[in-house]
């Protein structure tokens, strides 16, 4: 290579090192009633069995942990998460079809499950779809085990699926 190429390379390698460090990520806030008709559009995408807009908007009038990952004032995804009396569930947790396996899923369930330590949950649970083996996989690795099935639990299609429920300890039994 020339020295002259040498050079152009380095700059092009230098730029992308400085665009990789000043790249914005995705904002985590809270939802506001506002972004219920984006969120929705990313939910009835996601999903087969979406939840309906008066869900979410249950979701915020009990004071749930509702939080979306916008950029550039787009909605990329987001979770819910109900704490109450020493446990915590995972309610939903969705990313847009154009933006998974990216690491948004890990980044929203990671914020849940430091929500849920900021209300003193002890332990945390969620359900999911055997069907699911992206989100059981996501959720695997971030520490979550097998603890039961709920028989019957999801529609699907002419019948019902069942629900895998996971489980993982937040704080050390001396807490
Ligand atoms: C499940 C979901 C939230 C994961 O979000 P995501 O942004 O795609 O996931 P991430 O990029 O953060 O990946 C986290 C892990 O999930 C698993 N995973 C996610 N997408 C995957 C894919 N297409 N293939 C295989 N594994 C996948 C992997 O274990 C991955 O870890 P890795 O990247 O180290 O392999 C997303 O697929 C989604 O919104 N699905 C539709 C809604 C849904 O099913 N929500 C869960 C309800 S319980």
């Amino acid at each position: 290579m020339q020295t002259r190429d040498l050079a152009a390379a380095a700059r092009a390698a230098q730029g992308r090192v400085v665009n990789a460090a000043v790249a914005p990520l995705p904002r985590l806030r809270a939802l506001h009633a506002r972004d219920l008709p984006e969120l929705m559009t990313i939910e009835n995408a996601a999903y087969e069995f979406p939840w309906t807009q008066g869900i979410f908007s249950d979701c915020l009038a009990a004071g749930y942990e509702c939080w979306v990952l916008e950029d550039g004032g787009q909605l990329l995804g987001y979770g819910v998460l109900s704490a109450a009396a020493g446990e915590a569930h995972i309610l939903n947790v969705c990313v847009a079809p154009a933006h998974q396996h990216c690491g948004l899923g890990r980044l929203l369930v990671r914020r849940l499950l430091d929500l849920a330590r900021w209300h003193r949950a002890a332990q945390v649970f969620l359900e999911v779809r055997p069907s699911n083996p992206n989100a059981i996989a996501l959720y695997h690795s971030e520490g979550f085990i097998q603890i039961g099935v709920r028989k019957g639990y999801y529609p699907a299609h002419g019948t019902r699926e069942d629900a895998i429920v996971m489980g993982m300890d937040l704080l050390p039994p001396s807490h």
